[in-house]
């Protein structure tokens, strides 16, 4: 197996190769989740601590649930009671945490970069949750598999990411692991919501959806993230659902088999149609809170895996 870091902080660093890792080894969790004995012990006698300084509920559980399945003690810090909210700096919350000797930190934070910096700080190791809109790596990872396990493959596809590009890491995560994979992504957006310097990326942008779609193997739905939106980005909501949420009249431009995406949480009727949400032939949305779990657990295994091989030296 290769995979050669320390931590997990985005999918930039990442090789092909390491990729493919993680989502190998995610398939035999995917089954041993599916199976009467959900334990194992790749974990066993390790602390993970998750810290999350936003809101989550995918993320988090999923987070937790993967290590207390593969053994781990598990300590979730409410960070919005903690002291955090007396004034105290992320690296001396960090630093105290850190005294209390965790193998495993998984932090989600609002700041870009946030993540990086507390890993300098700290000798175990850091998984990025998503910070601010910079990176999302479990995110991007989970939504391989799941492509990976419906396609056949996760190369050579036609991929749309649609919507809220520019405040979006899910986004930003999912268009490095993509290229990675020599795949064709195409970002779908109005011009408001698409960040600067794309291009550089490899990829094409769009702001028609019927014509971004054109051919799609794979439609990624995005949330408006408007938490991080400090004015008017897009006209109304009714405005923007009918340019650019996904219906069935604009879905039948991708291919007949295209399947639909969402990283949740999802807002029907603004970003996506409920019909299609829901329709179990065409949305994958369930298989990838499923396929989260799994990617967790792979990659929670390997930075183990890399922790005791250093500590051992
Ligand atoms: C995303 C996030 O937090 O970046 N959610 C998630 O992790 N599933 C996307 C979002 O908040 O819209």
């Amino acid at each position: 197996m290769t995979y050669t870091h320390r931590h997990l902080l985005g999918i930039e660093p990442l090789h092909p190769a390491e990729i493919t890792t993680i989502l190998d080894l995610a398939e035999t969790y995917v089954e041993q989740n599916r199976s009467g004995d959900k334990h194992s012990d790749a974990l066993r006698g390790l602390t993970q601590i998750n810290m999350f300084f936003e809101n989550s509920t995918r993320t988090q559980a999923s987070f937790e649930l993967a290590g207390k399945r593969l053994g781990a003690d598990v300590m979730n810090m409410s960070m919005q009671t903690s002291s955090v909210k007396k004034g105290e700096t992320l690296i001396d919350t960090a630093l105290t945490l850190n005294a209390m000797h965790p193998d495993l930190l998984v932090v989600r934070h609002p700041h870009s970069g946030a993540v990086d910096l507390l890993a300098q700080k700290v000798n175990c190791a850091v998984l990025n949750a998503g910070d601010g809109r910079h990176e999302h790596p479990t995110q991007a990872l989970l939504d391989a598999l799941t492509i990976r396990r419906k396609k056949g493959r996760l190369h050579r596809l036609t991929i749309a990411i649609c919507g809220d590009i520019a405040h979006s890491r899910v986004a930003r995560s999912n268009l490095i692991l993509l290229g990675k994979m020599e795949n064709r992504v195409r970002l779908i957006g109005p011009p408001t919501l698409m960040p600067t310097g794309v291009a550089e990326f490899g990829c094409e942008v769009y702001d028609d959806m019927k014509k971004g779609l054109e051919g799609a193997d794979v439609v990624m739905m995005l949330r408006l993230q408007k938490e991080r939106m400090d004015g008017g980005f897009i006209p109304s909501e009714r405005e923007y659902y009918h340019r650019y949420g996904l219906d069935a009249e604009k879905l039948a431009f991708a291919k007949d088999d295209a399947i639909v995406m969402h990283p949740g949480p999802m807002n029907r009727g603004v970003e996506i149609d409920g019909t299609i949400a829901d329709d179990i032939n065409r949305s994958v949305i369930q298989e990838q809170v499923e396929m989260g779990v799994a990617v967790r657990m792979a990659a929670m295994d390997l930075l183990a895996r890399n922790l005791r091989a250093a500590r051992a030296a």
